[in-house]
């Protein structure tokens, strides 16, 4: 089955384009300060962003001096953009669906991708794709929604009668399709266990280092009240591994 592309669809690409974290590129993206931290130093470093989108992090790891960087993402109008805003040689960008993904044995020191594996059908065969592309020592570097966000079948917060704030949380153990409406009707995601994401990476080969399960931070909600429903719900789950050695 061949992967929906919602970001090729106009709409919805116009609407996105709004988001702080698209305007503003990482320094707009709250979970970027957690996520950073689970990276390694990307100095001479050979670098894959898998559903790079416009860019972002694939230009921020050039200006790490990383040796190479390699941005993949399957929308033809991400990628337009990515590369009008890009200038140098070190970054390439290809368009391809991850469902279908070879990559080369051990080309890449890290693997990098940003909310990107909730679309995917096929979670365990990227797994494997990443963990051979990434070389012995290597890092494994994601984020992806937090389970806990991508179960419900109406992922909208409801208020209870006394005003408490109430996640709808169902169907967290049925893996598979959820359909929800954001910036148009019918965009298509893939829910997953916590354990499906951590075995995921485990079976495939990595040691897992880390996972946070990120909500917006104190500092954050003060400048913005509405983001305290991060408090009942993360929002994001970002994960670092590193390859074992054969
Ligand atoms: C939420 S955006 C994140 C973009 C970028 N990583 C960032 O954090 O700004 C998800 C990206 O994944 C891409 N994507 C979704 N499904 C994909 C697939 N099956 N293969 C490749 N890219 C995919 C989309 O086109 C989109 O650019």
């Amino acid at each position: 089955m061949a992967a929906q592309n919602i970001y090729d669809d106009p709409d919805f690409l116009a609407g996105y384009a709004t988001l702080n974290r698209q305007v503003h590129g990482l320094d707009g993206a709250a979970e970027w300060p957690e996520l950073k931290k689970l990276l390694p130093d990307l100095a001479g470093k050979r670098v894959a962003d898998l559903g790079c989108g416009f860019g972002w992090f694939s230009r921020w790891a050039e200006q790490q001096g990383a040796a190479s960087v390699l941005g993949v993402d399957v929308s033809t109008k991400m990628l337009e953009r990515a590369e009008a805003e890009t200038d140098s040689a070190t970054v390439s960008y290809r368009c391809i669906d991850l469902d279908v993904l070879e990559l080369d044995a051990d080309a890449y020191d890290v693997v990098f991708s940003s909310l990107t594996l909730h679309y995917l059908l096929d979670l365990d065969r990227l797994m494997a794709t990443m963990a051979q592309a990434v070389t012995p020592g290597g890092s494994l570097v994601f984020s992806v929604e937090h389970p806990i966000f991508s179960a419900p079948t109406s992922q909208q917060f409801e208020t209870s009668d006394d005003g408490n704030r109430i996640w709808p949380l169902d169907n967290y153990l049925v893996e598979g399709k959820r359909v929800t409406n954001w910036f148009v009707d019918g965009v298509v995601k893939q829910h997953r266990t916590v354990a499906t994401y951590v075995n995921a990476v485990i079976d495939a080969g990595f040691i897992l280092d880390r996972i946070v399960e990120f909500g917006s931070p104190a500092s954050a909600v003060g400048e913005n009240p509405e983001q305290r429903d991060d408090w009942h719900r993360p929002w994001f789950l970002l994960l670092g591994a590193t390859r074992a050695s054969d």
